[in-house]
């Protein structure tokens, strides 16, 4: 036996987890093992700082492939080394108990949201959550279908409406639009009246008309140079693709990314990179619209938690995102 499961073996009731304890590692480093089991008494512990927090039994859980060189997976808010850690900071399941200062949720209460990103995530059986950070899930959505939309929903949302104050009538570029973030930007940018040109790899055309793009540039073939002046640009690729785009942005226009700082800026216009944050307010609008059928995600591979590993670890192509359904 590991020294990690001894080490659990110390601790009250367990839960299955995704555990990861070397960056280097990657993915490949991943590994299910056994892990205390947060309960009543650790939530309701003043040492254990949990105001405001809830324990979820975890149904659903997603996972973004750059997590892993994320620092706080790594790190806690105070620097420390918080390994091993559990990685998915998507999550949809059933509130199971209520810490101090916890609004607007109850036991029993179907819900999703993100995880907090420097604490342990969804890639297990419960996960321990800020209330604030869940919404309720309507028992029309699928436990799926909610940890799928969390993140890329939120961030489509926050990029398009907050960062970019998309306009009915103004024209928008969705990098990446087969993808999960700008799948949803292109369709909530479609329902915002906005004019959407989407790009990606040849193979992603139809995938990306399906979502609600009008004009499609395939990033392989066609000349980004040749979309002309838009208001709007949603990068999520950062690098010479984000740079050039720069050069698209007309005079009062923004540049959104979410690939890190740009390298280049608008010279008339502004250049905003950002962390998506959650938002209750934002769930229970995107959840809403998943609900009477204006959003569609993009999930390509549903796996269990003891298939987990071999599921972010494919030995081909997988396309569209893997939700890890921890509970049937
Ligand atoms: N800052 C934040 O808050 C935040 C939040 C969410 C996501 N992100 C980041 O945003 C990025 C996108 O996330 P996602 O979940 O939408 O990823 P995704 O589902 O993999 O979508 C990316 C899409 O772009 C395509 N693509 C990648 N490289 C390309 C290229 N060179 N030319 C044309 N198409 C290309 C991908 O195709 P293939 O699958 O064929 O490569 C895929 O269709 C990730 O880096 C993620 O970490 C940041």
């Amino acid at each position: 036996m590991d020294n990690l499961e001894n080490q659990a073996k110390l601790y009250g009731e367990q839960m299955k987890a995704i555990v990861v304890t070397d960056e280097a590692e990657g993915t490949a480093g991943m590994k299910l093992l056994e892990r205390p089991k947060p309960d009543v008494a650790m939530l309701s512990s003043l040492s254990g700082a949990n105001y405001g927090d809830v324990i979820v039994q975890v149904h659903a859980s997603g996972f973004t492939g750059d997590e892993l060189k994320w620092p706080s997976t790594w790190i806690d808010r105070l620097g420390r080394d918080r390994t091993p850690s559990i990685p998915g900071h998507e999550v949809a399941g059933v509130v199971t108990a209520l810490g101090y200062g916890t609004t607007g949720l109850s036991v029993g209460d179907r819900v999703f949201g993100l995880t907090d990103w420097t604490r342990d995530g969804s890639l297990a059986e419960y996960v321990v959550v800020e209330a604030r950070n869940l919404a309720p899930l309507p028992s029309e959505v699928d436990f799926t279908v909610g940890a799928a939309v969390a993140m890329s929903g939120l961030t489509a949302w926050q990029g398009l409406f907050e960062h970019g104050h998309l306009r009915s009538g103004q024209r928008v570029l969705v990098h990446g639009a087969a993808g999960a973030v700008g799948s949803m930007a292109a369709q909530l940018a479609r329902q915002a009246g906005a004019y959407v040109i989407g790009t990606g790899r040849a193979a992603h055309r139809q995938t990306a008309l399906d979502f609600g793009v009008q004009e499609f540039v395939d990033l392989e073939n066609d000349s980004l140079e040749d979309i002309g002046s838009v208001d709007l640009v949603f990068d999520v690729f950062g690098g010479d693709i984000g740079s050039r785009s720069t050069g698209l942005v007309r005079e009062g226009g923004r540049l959104v990314t979410v690939a890190g700082p740009p390298e280049v800026r608008p010279v008339n216009g502004l250049a905003i990179d950002f962390i998506v944050v959650s938002d209750r307010a934002q769930l229970i609008e995107i959840a809403q619209r998943v609900r009477d059928g204006r959003l569609r995600t993009n999930i390509g591979k549903v796996a269990s938690l003891d298939e987990a590993v071999a599921a972010f670890n494919p030995t081909e192509r997988i396309k569209g995102k893997t939700i890890i359904r921890i509970r049937p």
